[in-house]
């Protein structure tokens, strides 16, 4: 993973994006908690988070986890981003960048073609690729078998009713990925 010329600081300095582990649940449910007293994130007990966990990168320096995001998969060409969160003390210092990255290149691995998120980080899922989306991205008969998840993000994903107190303010971003191993579309 390669340092954005950009900036001035080295995000990938002694940093490592790996799998998540069920011993990193605490440090992960730590990392979310914040966003989700806020609704900017779906909260989670603690089962949730273990039940998720092979869904989930995780950001670690020097032992710490600081950053973590979870690619969720809802259908045979689509996942979503979720619970993308970077510790508050080191957000904006490119962590958030190489988490999407890395979880980018998991949707490839899976031969997955589409991204879906639902955010209020606009500019930064734009320079992703990501796009605003109106209306749903699936047919009816793929909806009518996603109403069977008992899954919340789901529910958000299908905005349905039950769920808008927390989408609120929220932009629903797809991103088209061309094809396993297709160059990233970040532009400066
Ligand atoms: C969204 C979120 C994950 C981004 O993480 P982050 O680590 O702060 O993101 P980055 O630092 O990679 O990028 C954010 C900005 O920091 C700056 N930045 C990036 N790399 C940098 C670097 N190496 N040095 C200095 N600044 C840098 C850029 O200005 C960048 O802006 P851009 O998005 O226009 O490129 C983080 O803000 C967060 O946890 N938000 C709350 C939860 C949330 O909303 N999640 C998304 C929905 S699932």
């Amino acid at each position: 993973m390669s340092t954005d010329a950009r900036h001035p600081t080295e995000p990938a300095a002694g940093l490592t994006i790996r799998r998540a582990l069920p011993a990193d649940v605490r440090a992960i449910r730590d990392l979310v908690d914040p966003y989700a007293e806020r609704r900017i994130l779906l909260a989670k007990d603690l089962v949730g988070y273990y039940e998720a966990i092979q869904e989930f990168l995780v950001a670690e320096r020097g032992g710490e986890v600081i950053g973590c995001g979870a690619l969720h998969v809802m259908w045979d060409d689509l996942a979503e981003v979720r619970t993308l969160a970077v510790r508050t003390d080191v957000r904006g210092t490119g962590v958030g960048h190489l988490l999407l990255d890395a979880l980018l290149d998991r949707a490839r691995e899976l031969r997955l073609s589409r991204v879906f998120c639902l955010t209020f980080e606009v500019k930064f899922f734009t320079r992703h690729g990501f796009a605003p989306i109106a209306g749903s991205v699936v047919d009816r008969e793929v909806f009518h078998q996603l109403l069977l998840s008992r899954d919340d993000g789901i529910a958000e994903f299908l905005d349905l009713a039950r769920v808008k107190p927390n989408t609120l303010g929220n932009t629903r971003m797809l991103r088209e990925l061309s094809g396993p191993g297709a160059p990233d579309a970040v532009s400066g």
